[in-house]
Order: structure tokens, then C-alpha cells, then sequence
């Protein structure tokens, strides 16, 4: 049986859920891959996480080129979230033969040309999925199994925090600053938690959704973005009152002279919308092909095992290719 090692950059809420997944779900992807795979190395300086996670200390290591130049290792997780130093260490795993499989919208949106380019110059891959919506397989449904279409629309809800604290403040009353905390002790949050209630998260992901769906990359500076931290109770209720919610919504559009147009912004939507269903730390993405018509991709956007559910299967595609 062929066999494929792994390494994983940080064992953080992310990295953390992903190598429970291994671990829990060994046997069965072993079977669906036909690859007898092992984690052999983690970087980690965070010996609580270690032992939270029962990786043995003999493969944790604190010398990151262990992982991204080392024989022992196939494929590169990761997990250590912010653009540097993750993009250089993604490039370098890149140019070292090795395929990567990342969580870190900010590090992608921010070099995506670069860590393509690198992959494809090496015959390796970098795979993403987990970059928009935690653990929903819109990316791979863009690129592959809707590949055939031309796409005019994309639009969504693409940050788990904020739709928590959206969902909270509306539907219980709850102020903002507990509901956040609430949110990043349920690991949905980013480490600064700016990024996600200033909307920068989500014009990482829009950033990387346009690059997929339109073939077009915008740096996520560009896209004219409003976070959710001016929404007040007052704007809420009248929101309501029109029976209408809150939502940070995420819109990018192509017209047929190849125009881009994109933003990012709370807006009122209507009870009757799909979008007004989408609650708590629940994403959606919609987009529109020019065959497919109009689809909506729903789930999890954010936690430690949907997201590592997303890592994992971008995991299973590369093995299944090197098996
Ligand atoms: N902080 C992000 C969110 C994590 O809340 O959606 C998933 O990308």
C-alpha cells in the first residue's frame, strides 16, 4: 500500500481538528484512498495542545524546514493562519516538491498567483477548499463539478463570528461584546478578531471566490468593504419591523463586457430570503452558471472540525492522486 506522511503546521483550533479527523477517521480513509498514511511531524511550541490532542512529542519539532524541505514529509498542512511568515512557508514546501493543503484565506488571497504558480511549476497541488465557508465544499464544486459553467453571480455569507453576532443581537437580544467573546470561546473567531467584525475576513474570502469563479484576482484591499461593528440594536429593529434581518453580505458580479463589480456590506434581507435562514455560525455561498442556473452551498463556516472536515478532504484529493 502506498504510503504518504504528512506534517502540520501548528495544532491550533484548526490545525487541532484536523488531526483529530486523521486520527478519528483513519481506518475509513485509508480504505477510501487506498494510502496508508501517518502524520510525521508538528510544528507546535504549545505543549498543552500537544497533549490535548495526543500527538506524540517525538514528532513535534519546533525547526519549521523539518516539515517544508524534510524527506519524512509528503504533504504540508497549514494551519498557523496570517499572511507571513505562512505564505513563505507555503512557497517553500511548494518548491520542494511537496503539495499543501491550507486553511489561511488571508495568506491565499494575498498570493494566490504566487502559491498557484508555484504548484503548478513543481507538479504539485495547493489546495484550499478550507479558505470560504469552514467546512462547505463550495471551492471544489466551482473548480470541478460546476467547472463547465460560466459564472455571472457570487454572493454569500462568508464569515461565521459575524453571523453568530448578528444572529444573537437579532434573535435574543444579546449585546455585541458577549456574544464576540462567546464566539471566540467557541473558536470561530480569528486570532484578532478585527478581521472578522471589519468584514477583512470576509474580502479574503470574496478575493479567492472571484478568483475561482471569474477568473479574475482583486486584492482583498480593493474591495470596498463594511464590517458589522456600526450595526446598532436600533438598526436591528428596524430592520425587523420591515421583517427584515441583518446579514454581512459578500456580492461580486460580472457583466457581459467582463466588468467585475464587489462589495461587502451589512444589508436588511428579507425574512422570505434563503439568506435570512442562515443563523449562527452557518455560511452560505450562492452562485449563479450560466447552465447550472442558481445554487446554494450551506453549512458550518467556521470551528475545528468543520473546517478540518474541509483540510481533510483536500487531504484524501492529493493522496488519491499520488495512490
Ligand atoms: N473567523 C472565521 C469566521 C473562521 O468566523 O468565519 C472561518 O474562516
Amino acid at each position: 500500500m502506498k504510503k504518504v506522511n504528512i506534517g502540520i503546521l501548528g495544532l491550533g483550533t484548526v490545525g487541532g481538528g484536523t488531526y483529530d479527523i486523521l486520527k478519528m477517521n483513519k481506518e475509513l480513509i485509508t480504505r477510501r484512498t487506498g494510502v496508508d498514511y501517518c502524520v510525521t511531524r508538528v510544528l507546535e511550541i504549545n505543549m498543552k495542545a500537544v497533549e490535548a490532542h495526543g500527538v506524540d512529542p517525538a514528532i513535534v519539532t519546533s525547526d519549521v524546514d523539518a516539515i517544508l524541505t524534510g524527506d519524512d514529509v509528503d504533504i504540508v498542512i497549514e494551519s498557523l493562519g496570517g499572511v507571513e511568515p505562512s505564505s513563505s512557508f507555503m512557497l517553500k514546501a511548494l518548491n520542494h516538491g511537496k503539495s499543501v493543503v491550507t486553511p489561511n484565506k488571508a495568506a491565499v488571497a494575498a498570493n494566490y498567483e504566487k502559491l498557484t504558480s508555484a504548484a503548478k511549476a513543481h507538479g504539485v497541488q495547493i489546495r484550499i477548499e478550507a479558505c470560504v465557508g469552514g467546512g462547505i465544499p463550495a471551492l471544489t464544486a466551482i473548480t470541478e463539478a460546476l467547472a463547465g459553467n460560466e459564472f455571472t453571480d457570487v454572493m454569500g455569507i462568508l464569515n461565521g463570528t459575524t453571523n453568530y453576532i448578528m444572529t444573537k443581537m437579532g434573535d435574543e437580544g444579546l449585546a455585541y461584546d458577549a456574544v464576540l467573546k462567546d464566539a471566540q470561546a467557541k473558536g470561530f473567531a480569528e486570532a484578532d478578531p478585527t478581521a472578522d467584525v471589519e468584514g477583512i475576513d470576509v474580502a479574503n474570502k470574496l478575493s479567492i471566490l472571484m478568483a475561482l469563479a471569474f477568473d479574475k484576482y482583486v486584492a482583498p484591499r480593493d474591495i470596498p468593504t463594511v464590517g458589522i461593528t456600526g450595526v446598532t440594536m436600533d438598526d436591528i429593529a428596524a430592520a425587523k419591523a420591515k421583517d427584515c434581518k441583518i446579514k454581512l453580505i459578500a456580492h461580486a458580479s460580472i457583466d457581459e463586457a467582463g466588468k467585475l463589480s464587489y462589495e461587502i456590506k451589512p444589508m436588511e434581507i428579507p425574512y422570505s430570503h434563503p439568506l435570512a435562514g442562515v443563523s449562527n455560525e452557518f455560511n452560505a455561498i450562492y452562485v449563479t452558471g450560466n447552465a447550472v442556473g442558481e445554487v446554494m452551498f450551506y453549512g458550518k463556516g467556521a470551528g475545528a472540525l468543520p473546517t478540518g472536515s474541509a483540510i481533510v478532504g483536500d487531504v484524501i484529493s492529493i493522496m488519491k492522486a499520488m495512490a
